[in-house]
């Protein structure tokens, strides 16, 4: 192995011997959360969980879960606070989450949030949440919804205006044709931010006044944001 490419694994070693602990994406629809998390999760080797993901594999399963959240969340609405909160603590007790997780889109409301800090408060050993909001502007938010592509296979995020596949409608991955969720209408769009304004706003707030939190501009290149959440986690888990 050359100099620079044992230097390389080293840095990684160093990184997946710390405990990274739970870290939470807040942020906008469309704001960048998915395609963040799924750089974070290459720098802390800890899983990406996102309750938007759990609940369109549900729907996709047709469990009853899935049937309940189907309607909700193509109307833009939040599905209630006790089904999440329950879908959520059954993917916490997977072994994956002992040194840290990514929790993508959750919590979003304030009785999510008090849920969360409970269940961390009575969790032996666990580390305290560090929060990062993006944050990025009504007109660039609704560009990247309505220009949004994913691949149904892999997770691969794409978008035909600001970060388009290499062959028009296919995954670079695996090939696979993309889709474009059926929440990424206008319409949708403006009802999914007025429940983020009313009920994820405040959630915010409350980690913006525990400390632990970070904003960052979502608005740049994607690896330079990913350095900035990285360094900003890092500082404030001194
Ligand atoms: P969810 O799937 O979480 O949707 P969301 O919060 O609306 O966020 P999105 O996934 O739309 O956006 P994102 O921030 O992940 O952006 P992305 O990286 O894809 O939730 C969907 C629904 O499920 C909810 O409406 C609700 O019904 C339900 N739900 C989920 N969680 C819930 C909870 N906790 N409680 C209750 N209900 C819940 O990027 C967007 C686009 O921008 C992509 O095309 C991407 O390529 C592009 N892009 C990203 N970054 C950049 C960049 N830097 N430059 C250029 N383009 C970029
Ligand atoms: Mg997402």
């Amino acid at each position: 192995m050359s100099s620079s490419a044992s230097a390389v694994e080293s840095d990684r070693e160093q990184v997946l011997t710390t405990t990274p602990g739970p870290i939470l994406v807040l942020g906008a629809p469309g704001s960048g959360k998915g395609t963040q998390a799924k750089e974070l999760i290459k720098h802390w080797g800890i899983p990406h969980i996102s309750t938007g993901d759990l609940l369109r594999a549900n729907r996709d399963r047709g469990t009853d879960l899935g049937k309940i959240a189907d309607g909700l969340m193509k109307r833009g609405e939040l599905v209630p606070d006790s089904l999440v909160n329950e879908m959520v603590a059954a993917r916490l007790k997977e072994p994956d989450t002992a040194r840290g997780y990514i929790l993508d889109g959750f919590p979003r409301t304030l009785g999510q949030a008090s849920w969360l800090d409970g269940r961390l408060a009575t969790q032996k050993g666990s580390l305290p949440v560090v929060a990062v909001s993006i944050h990025v502007d009504y007109n660039q938010l609704l560009r990247r919804i309505t220009g949004r592509r994913t691949c149904p296979a892999c997770g691969a995020i794409y978008n035909i205006y600001l970060n388009p596949p290499k062959k028009d409608g296919l995954c670079d991955v695996d090939g696979t044709t993309l889709v474009h969720r059926a929440d990424d209408t206008e319409e949708a769009f403006k009802e999914r931010m007025r429940s983020y304004g009313a009920l994820t706003e405040p959630v915010i707030e409350h980690y913006r006044g525990l400390g632990r939190f970070a904003e960052v501009d979502g608005d740049g290149p994607i690896a330079a944001i990913a350095a900035g959440i990285v360094a900003a986690v890092e500082r404030l888990r001194q």
